[in-house]
């Protein structure tokens, strides 16, 4: 079956270069309009370049329909106004991949806070922001696809990374809560943690690895995750056209009581705490409070 975005109108933040402009390039291919934002800073996030106008050059090149966007994910009246002239020009947004991203590394010990909190605002708040300026439009029409980008950093830490590992976990989370406040209008929400040979790994990448993890390779993911049988809430790893899933699991636990129910009481039962035989996955976080009352039956 062929997926198709004829009549689609998406927007694909920090798509100047890297994975976004893979994902924008797919989704024209396929017919969507796409709105190709990006600021063109350098990988810390400052300066800014045309390079948002050179992919919609390459999009047009290729037969496709796109525009360019230089406002900053991080500006939420910048985006009002971009999803505004989107509406005007092509009569809505389907389909919004916020992926827009900056890199500031360090250690945690020798980390400025306002580069965790430049870090934070550009990944988490900007994707909240783009979000907010379709989330209207989206529940109205009742169709929306809208793809974060998480990444192994938030899911599951890396050294030098924790302005950028708390930004990419709260967006999974800001997933979660999406996915159920959107269902009742068909707008899907998904997480994507990619793994890409982009400028952002350039240095960490060894060149033989750089060649394989292609952004071509992870952008059937991306574009699977904002089509219309696309899944909600779904967190997915892609890279190098290996393609996984990744889940929130919770252990059925342990029930304590009297003089047990106490720090030495957690310390004792430690292993059966974290026994992981019988974990699920929780699809709301009211299935945390059922299953500890279902612990407490026990
Ligand atoms: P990239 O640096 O090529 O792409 C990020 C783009 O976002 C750049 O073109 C940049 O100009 C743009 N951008 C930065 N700040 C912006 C702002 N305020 N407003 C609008 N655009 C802005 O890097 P790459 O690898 O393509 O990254 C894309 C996304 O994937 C990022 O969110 C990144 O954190 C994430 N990611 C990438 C991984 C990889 O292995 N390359 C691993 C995990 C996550």
């Amino acid at each position: 079956m062929t997926i198709s975005f004829d009549g689609k109108v998406a927007i694909v933040t920090g798509a100047g270069g890297g994975l976004g402009r893979a994902y924008a390039l797919d989704l024209a291919r396929r017919g969507a309009r796409v709105v190709v934002n990006d600021l063109g800073g350098a990988r810390d996030g400052t300066g800014t370049s045309d390079a948002a106008a050179q992919v919609v050059a390459e999009i047009e090149a290729a037969g496709g329909t796109a525009m360019a966007n230089g406002g900053s994910v991080t500006d939420y009246a910048q985006m009002v106004e971009m999803v505004a002239h989107a509406k005007e020009a092509w009569g809505g947004v389907h389909i919004l991949i916020n992926n827009a991203g900056v890199l500031r590394d360090k250690s945690f010990a020798k980390m400025e806070p306002a580069d965790f909190a430049f870090v934070v605002d550009v990944h988490l708040n900007g994707s909240a922001n783009c979000t907010k300026a379709v989330w209207d439009m989206m529940r109205e029409q009742a169709y929306g696809r809208i793809l974060m980008t998480a990444s192994s950093t938030g899911l599951y830490g890396n050294f030098g990374q924790a302005n950028y590992g708390a930004a990419k976990l709260g967006l999974a989370g800001l997933t979660k809560t999406l996915a159920l406040e959107g269902a009742k209008y068909n707008v899907h929400v998904n997480t994507i943690a990619p793994t890409a040979g982009t400028r952002m790994t350039q240095d960490i990448f060894p060149a033989e690895l750089f060649a394989k993890f292609t952004p071509e390779s992870v952008a059937p993911a991306a574009v699977y995750l904002v089509s219309e049988d696309a899944p909600t809430s779904a967190i997915v790893g892609a890279g190098a056209g290996v393609f996984q899933a990744a889940y929130v699991t919770l252990t059925p636990g342990k029930a304590l009581h009297g003089d047990e129910l106490s720090a030495e009481g957690i310390a004792a039962h430690w292993a059966a705490i974290t026994d992981r035989a019988g974990e699920i996955v929780p699809q709301s976080g009211a299935e945390q409070a059922m299953s500890i009352l279902k612990a407490l039956q026990a």
